[in-house]
């Protein structure tokens, strides 16, 4: 192993014993649920593998550090410490919430990724949408048109009981466009999660990442979070 790599094992080991010494919860880089390579063509195995232990890891690494600068800040009263750090907490807790939800939003098409969805979000996009194919292409076309980094979503919104499609610009989760939104399918357009396969290209990327659409995920979601289910 490299002394880099010990050297980093060792800080991010430092950082979690701190703040679990002080009873502060500690984020960890969750597992991906199918191998690096299982979701070809549509993305590369490079791209995953870059994607979730480079770009993912360093999101949960610095939200920890950020945690515990700003754990001191308060235990210390400095206001201005504590508001300068709610861009990090806000980007890199945004980062380690959006791609947790990212890598479960997708599967190798022999584990049903591409699926369309069925039963209750099946109709709810036909209601909402007019079908999954107009859905599919508002989303690509949001997608495109997104200046910069950032993320495009389907969501339920749990107060107006209905579906939305929305955009967040750098790693902000869905959640900052409304305290009711609750994310079914978020996509990445960053171009860290399509340059190395489909360079500058972003609307082949958004075309392609629907043959690997974890529509079973979306659907339970959904299924557990919708209140217009509850009152049927
Ligand atoms: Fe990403």
């Amino acid at each position: 192993m490299a002394l880099r790599t010990l050297v980093t094992i060792k800080a991010r080991s430092i950082i979690g014993f701190r703040q679990q010494l002080r009873g502060l919860q500690t984020f960890t880089l969750p597992d991906l649920p199918y191998d690096y390579g299982a979701l070809e063509p549509a993305i590369s195995g490079d791209i995953m593998q870059l994607h979730h232990q480079k770009h993912h890891q360093t999101y949960v690494t610095n939200y920890n550090k950020a945690l515990e600068q700003l754990d001191d800040a308060i235990n210390k009263g400095d206001a201005s410490a504590v508001v300068k750090l709610q861009s990090a907490v806000k980007f890199n807790g945004g980062g380690h919430i959006n791609h947790s939800i990212f890598w479960k939003n997708l599967a190798p098409v022999h584990e049903g990724g591409g699926e369309p969805p069925k039963g209750s979000l099946g109709w709810a996009i036909d209601t909402n949408f007019g079908s999954l194919e107009a859905l599919i292409q508002k989303m690509n076309a949001e997608g495109a048109a997104l200046q910069g980094s950032g993320w495009v979503w389907l969501g339920l919104d749990k107060e107006l009981k209905h579906l939305v499609i929305e955009t967040t610009a750098n790693q902000d989760p869905l959640v900052t466009k409304g305290p009711s939104l609750v994310p079914l399918l978020g996509i990445d357009v960053w171009e860290h999660a399509y340059y190395l396969q489909y360079k500058n290209v972003r609307p082949d990327y958004l075309k392609n990442i629907w043959k690997v659409m974890n529509w079973k995920y979306a659907s339970e979601v959904y299924q557990k979070e919708c209140p217009c289910l509850e009152a049927r």
